[in-house]
């Protein structure tokens, strides 16, 4: 037996419940793990309220995290007990242990902590494709990152940053405007309080952004689209506020030929060799000190539920952990 936290019916936090379930043995191809960390993200929330289905219920919630392997299934060569590993995977984050393919594992590096390795296989890896391979962030790109201070505004402004692109960022209050400013925003703007299409029109002098990054959706739209200038991309990888509503293609033409996306990271690390690119490329801008990790909250795997209240009140910033 182990502890997970399983969801039988979709609804509030309330519904995450811990309970002792059954951890089978490693199977063709699998690996046994012992997490010591798991990765806290939006995603949770939208399988926890019934956003995005999961396959049935009840289904243990969570897709990232990091640990170390207990046993290996026959035909696993590359892994062994004792080592170090993360992920990112379907469903089942949330629990003490869990059986997971292997090829679905990175070992972690020596200079990389399980905490980090648990944050960054979900969030990280999305920035890495965000602004290396949806858009190629160079420098003297002009970028907007929504929610500047959140799990992944806090790793793109960086990495934006070391980039060499002109960040501006948008954020829910002024504590979260200073955390976002020492974290690579060149600008940051209170999207509760001012107009930020306005405010990004003033920053760039009238030439507007090359790219946005919009995780928020619903508040955010079509507002985002007024950011870009001709022929820019607008990025929808998430609805933190609710999903980007409908809308006519001939928008994109309106606002001046651009274009959009709506990217998800499965689609971008869905092979081994994408998956290692994006997560030795990532690894490495931590271990050179490109890129800190800032973990900022830390709960106890049974109090997931207060964790969940957190991060959907906006009283988070930067990445948050659960311990097993
Ligand atoms: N497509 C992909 O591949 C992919 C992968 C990972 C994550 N994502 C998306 O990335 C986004 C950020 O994820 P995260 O885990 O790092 O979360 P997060 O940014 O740490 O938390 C969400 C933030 O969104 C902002 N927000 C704006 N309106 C909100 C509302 N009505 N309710 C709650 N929050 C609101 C809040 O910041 P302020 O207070 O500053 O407004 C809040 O802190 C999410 O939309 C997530 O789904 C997408």
């Amino acid at each position: 037996m182990t502890k997970a936290v399983r969801v039988h019916k979709v609804g509030g936090p309330e519904v995450l419940t811990y309970e002792d379930v059954e951890v089978g043995a490693p199977g063709n191809g699998e690996v046994r793990i012992r997490q010591h960390a798991v990765g806290l993200n939006f995603i949770d929330v939208y399988f926890r309220t019934g956003l995005y289905k999961a396959p049935g219920l009840p289904f243990i919630a969570g897709n990232e995290a990091a640990g170390e392997v207990l046993a290996v299934g026959p035909g696993v060569t590359n892994f062994h007990p004792g080592d170090r590993v993360a992920y990112y995977y379907n469903l089942g984050g949330y629990a003490s242990e869990r059986v997971i393919p292997a090829d679905k594992l990175v070992k972690l590096p020596d200079h990389i902590t399980y905490e980090q390795g648990a944050v960054l296989m979900l969030k990280g890896l999305t920035v890495w494709y965000l602004l290396h391979k949806t858009f190629k962030v160079e420098q003297g790109h002009r970028v907007l990152i929504h929610a500047a201070a959140g799990g992944i505004g806090l790793l793109a402004c960086q990495w934006a940053h070391a980039l060499g692109a002109h960040v501006i960022g948008t954020v829910g209050s002024k504590a979260k405007a200073d955390i976002a400013l020492a974290n690579g925003c060149d600008h940051v703007i209170l999207y509760n309080e001012e107009n930020f299409v306005e405010r990004v029109k003033q920053i760039s002098r009238g030439e507007l952004c090359d790219v946005v990054y919009d995780g928020v959706g619903k508040t955010t739209f079509p507002g985002s689209l007024s950011c870009l200038r001709p022929r820019g991309l607008f990025v929808s990888f998430g609805n933190a506020s609710g999903p980007v509503p409908p809308f006519p293609l001939a928008e994109l033409n309106n606002h001046g030929s651009l274009f959009a996306t709506r990217p998800k990271l499965n689609d971008y690390v869905g092979t081994r060799k994408e998956l290692l690119e994006g997560a030795d490329t990532l690894f490495a801008a931590v271990i050179n000190g490109k890129l800190h990790v800032p973990i900022n909250h830390a709960y106890a795997l049974k109090d997931v539920a207060k964790a969940h209240i957190d991060l959907e009140s906006r009283a988070t910033t930067g990445a948050a952990i659960l311990r097993p």
